[in-house]
């Protein structure tokens, strides 16, 4: 640490470190080989040359030393993006990423004086502080009291710039925060062989139908779930719905099978464009979803069971279809030249049987999701047609995501194709945005303004659902300002819409 300046302070935790000026708020990741390579950087030397472009950078952040202290008052203080002004308490609504919460962080209220309220408006990332001071009437020495309480790894609020902001900066985005070591996973969603099993968190873990999709996970179905302008007005169940149609995929002659329907919104949309009684059935592994689906859908058949064996009779269902469900299956880790056991010998024969090269090394491999296609094979009457989305590609390897209460697991897709084919299906995987037609201009609530929003909503006992807001739906009980909004192609409230792929697979 003696290479850097009094008010520079660093950060580290699992993963890079950051260099952070307190004064400035102004940032800079180091991986572990830079830091030392600095440390052996005597002071009073020039850096070594290799060196020099980071020492460089480091000293026009006034984060060395050497470096000249900044002069404050003439930088330009930008706000983060993240930052909600609550203007009838007064007070700021920041997020405190030093404070971990089951969510994500915690958010904390900072109670504001009118002065500052005034300064902190005026703080338009091209006014200086001096001028904003003025501007709001504020002296000098209270904003840069107010900016010091604002620039700290724990309220992130503001970083003081040499130049104007000329467009959007990710760094004002995002938070530094120390990486999760992360509370380790229940042992009950990992087998003996590491692959993933959640047969008892969807048993028993999901206790609340009504909630789950807003306070413990999401999906783009339930962010969608009310009519939207970028569905033209539509739900996404609606839209999901006169797509299949329109293809000729929605038979209602013959059995309609919904595997895993969560909440029971999606099927709901569907029972109102199908207005005719048709046999319809939910299949879920939650007790407890089922039950609430069971309110939403009357008239509707159910049954308790797993995607990966379905309790139907060969060659009975005319369209089948599951959306946000296959992440959920199994996934197995599995690494070609080792000695394979359990779930990654299942793994390996099914390589071999469907003729799929394995990757170089260790691996996950959707072996739930596979064994989900062969049911649908089976089960898939003469000119059935099976629907499945879910995030992943068609050549990416399956990464298992770590922000939820239980592990989900990308879909590499491809090989869901090549499995389909070797099954006698006709396969057709598409973008989900554009297989549903989604205008991905549309605007919608920015991913860190609804958590600060729900954040402040749970402070005084509120829910707030996780919906793709537009400026236009989103009511609130209080004012606010800095709400940001975003196109679809960016993350909102819901999962990140153009992650995720649809596969369509016909039995001929
Ligand atoms: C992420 S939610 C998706 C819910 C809904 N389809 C949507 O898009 O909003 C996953 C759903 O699949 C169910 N599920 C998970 N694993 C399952 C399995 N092996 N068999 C049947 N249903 C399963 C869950 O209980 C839940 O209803």
């Amino acid at each position: 640490m003696s290479r850097f300046a009094p008010p520079v302070q660093l950060l580290s935790g699992a993963g890079p470190a950051t260099l952070w000026h307190a004064r400035t708020g102004r940032h800079v990741a180091l991986s572990a080989d830079l830091l030392a390579e600095l440390d052996r950087w005597t002071p009073g030397l020039l850096p070594p040359p290799d060196l020099a472009p980071l020492a460089r950078r480091l000293d026009a952040l006034h984060l060395l030393r050497e470096s000249a202290q900044p002069d404050l008052r003439a930088l330009i203080p930008c706000r983060s993006r993240l930052v909600l002004t609550l203007p009838d308490v007064p007070a700021l609504w920041l997020p405190d990423p030093t404070v971990r919460t089951p969510g994500g962080h915690a958010w904390r209220e900072l109670p504001l004086s009118a002065g500052r309220l005034a300064f902190w408006r005026a703080c338009n990332g091209s006014r200086s502080v001096a001028q904003a001071a003025a501007l709001a009437g504020l002296p000098d020495a209270d904003a840069l009291a107010f900016l010091a309480e604002l620039t700290t790894p724990a309220a992130q609020a503001v970083q003081l710039r040499d130049a104007p902001l000329t467009r959007r900066d990710p760094s004002l985005e995002r938070l530094v925060a120390p990486a999760r070591g992360g509370a380790p996973r229940p042992t009950d969603q990992y087998g003996p062989d590491g692959e993933t099993t959640l047969a008892a968190y969807h048993h028993a873990g999901i206790t609340d139908g009504a909630t789950h999709f807003d306070d413990h996970e999401t999906t783009v179905a339930h962010a969608f779930g009310v009519p939207h302008p970028a569905l033209g007005g539509q739900r996404y169940g609606e839209r999901l719905f006169d797509v299949l149609d329109g293809r000729g995929h929605v038979r209602r002659d013959a059995l309609i099978v919904e595997v895993g329907p969560g909440d029971g919104e999606l099927g709901q949309a569907w029972l109102a464009r199908l207005a005719s009684p048709v046999d319809y059935l939910r299949v879920d592994a939650s007790p407890e979803l089922l039950r609430t689906q069971r309110a939403r859908m009357p008239g509707t058949r159910e049954l308790l069971g797993s995607a990966t064996s379905l309790p139907l009779p060969d060659s009975s269902v005319g369209l089948l279809y599951s959306n946000e469900v296959i992440a959920d299956l199994t996934a197995v880790p599995y690494e070609p030249g080792r000695p394979a056991h359990g779930a990654a010998a299942e793994v390996e024969e099914r390589l071999r049987r469907y003729r799929i090269a394995p990757h170089e090394g260790a691996a996950l491999y959707n072996l739930g999701a596979w064994q989900f296609l062969e049911e649908i094979a089976r089960v898939l009457a003469p000119g059935g047609v099976a629907w499945l989305s879910e995030f992943g590609g068609l050549d990416e390897l399956p990464e298992e995501t770590t922000q939820l209460d239980h592990p989900e697991v990308s879909i590499h897709f491809g090989h869901l194709v090549v499995i389909a084919r070797a099954l006698g299906l006709r396969a057709r995987v598409e973008p989900l945005a554009e297989c549903l037609r989604f205008d991905l201009g549309a605007q919608q609530l920015a991913r860190h303004s609804y958590e600060g929003l729900r954040a402040r909503m749970r402070s005084e006992g509120r829910h707030l659902a996780a919906r793709a807001y537009t400026p236009e739906d989103l009511v609130l009980p209080w004012p606010v300002e800095g709400l940001q909004w975003v196109p679809l192609s960016d993350p909102g409230a819901g999962p990140l819409l153009t992650r995720f792929v649809a596969l369509t697979v016909e039995r001929e």
